[in-house]
């Protein structure tokens, strides 16, 4: 069987452990792209990437490179290309310089590439992945955002936390919008089945929850430079793989809505289905009042910055 190829569009701090993890799971061979002044920059993390090879065994190849036509062919694109936040700042901040980029990036995939299945993470991430969508023309199963995956992960991690229990059991869900407004479903939060609700005060989960929604702000704030980078990339690399490998995975990501939750035509995060046709499907499910509300709420953030775009 021919190897898969992943491009990854941004070789900073997501892509470069993007690259990791991809080789490290086998999915295929990665290039890692990035602008003239940052090629050096991604061929010596590719090159370093390749005498890891030896000590874990893993037989693909990683390449860095500044010429879009190295991507021809590739099956999956994450995109990380743009800047990251700074402390004081919302991933909204990030829309001016970072729309211009997506432009960019999205014409030469749509050029080098126009069978993959891309995936964005750079911020503002909703406003991105639109702006992906509707630059490039792609059919909308094969353009997602990677936000709920992560907003999830942080969710998740927070509840083993304060449990103390295995993170592996923790299963929740974060909708809508990758900023302050989303949406953690704690109702249907369950440790191995049993269901949060029980195992933790409504006073604690109520933190909980406004902790998951500053979650990224909250190392932003340490780093002072930049932003997180391990836990995106694992998200993203879950996602190319239950793509790469048809696995079916439910996992919550900004997919196109059309009329899905009451939205009609922006990418907000719902639970997704991923396999080999791309997102395959969304779950829908039936929110509560307030849940639903917040979905509205988060919806107008999104619509908001989306409008920005004046796409
Ligand atoms: N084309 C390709 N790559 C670009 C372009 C471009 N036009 N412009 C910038 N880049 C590259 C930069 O050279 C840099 O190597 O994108 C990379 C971004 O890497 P980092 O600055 O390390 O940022 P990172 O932490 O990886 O985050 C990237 O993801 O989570 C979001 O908010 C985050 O928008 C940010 C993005």
């Amino acid at each position: 069987m021919a190897k898969h190829k992943i491009a990854l569009i941004g070789g900073g701090q997501i892509g470069g452990n993007l690259a990791l993890l991809a080789a490290q799971k086998e999915l295929g061979d990665v290039v890692i792209f990035d602008i003239p002044k940052a090629e050096g920059m991604v061929k010596g993390k590719a090159l370093d990437l390749m005498q890891l090879r030896p000590h874990d065994g893993h037989d693909v190849t990683i390449t860095g490179t500044s010429d879009y036509s190295d991507i021809s062919g590739s099956d999956v694109i994450i995109i990380t290309a743009g800047i990251p936040r700074k402390p004081g700042m919302d991933r909204e901040d990030l829309l001016g310089i970072n729309l211009g980029i997506m432009k960019d990036v999205a014409s030469n995939v749509k050029q080098y590439a126009p069978d993959a299945f891309v995936i964005v993470i750079s911020n503002p991430l909703d406003a991105m992945v639109y702006a992906f969508h509707k630059v490039s023309g792609f059919a909308k199963n094969k353009v997602v955002g990677m936000a709920g995956a992560l907003d999830s992960g942080r969710f998740r991690a927070f509840i083993a936390m304060e449990t103390g229990y295995s993170v592996q059991d923790v299963t929740c869900m974060v909708l809508g919008g990758h900023g302050d407004t989303m949406v953690p479903i704690t109702r249907l939060a369950t440790v191995g089945g049993v269901p949060v609700t029980a195992l933790i005060s409504p006073e604690r989960l109520k933190e909980i929850e406004d902790r998951t929604r500053v979650a990224g702000g909250e190392i932003v704030k340490l780093f002072g430079n930049g932003s997180a980078f391990y836990a995106p990339a694992q998200s993203a690399i879950e996602m190319a793989e239950s793509y790469l490998r048809d696995k079916k995975r439910v996992i919550p990501c900004a997919s196109l809505c059309e009329g899905e939750f009451g939205v009609d035509g922006y990418f907000i995060g719902v639970p997704s289905v991923i396999g080999s046709g791309g997102v395959e499907k969304v779950l829908e499910f039936t929110l509560t009042d307030d849940e639903q509300a917040e979905l509205n709420n988060t919806l107008d953030a999104v619509k908001k910055t989306v409008g920005e775009t004046g796409l």
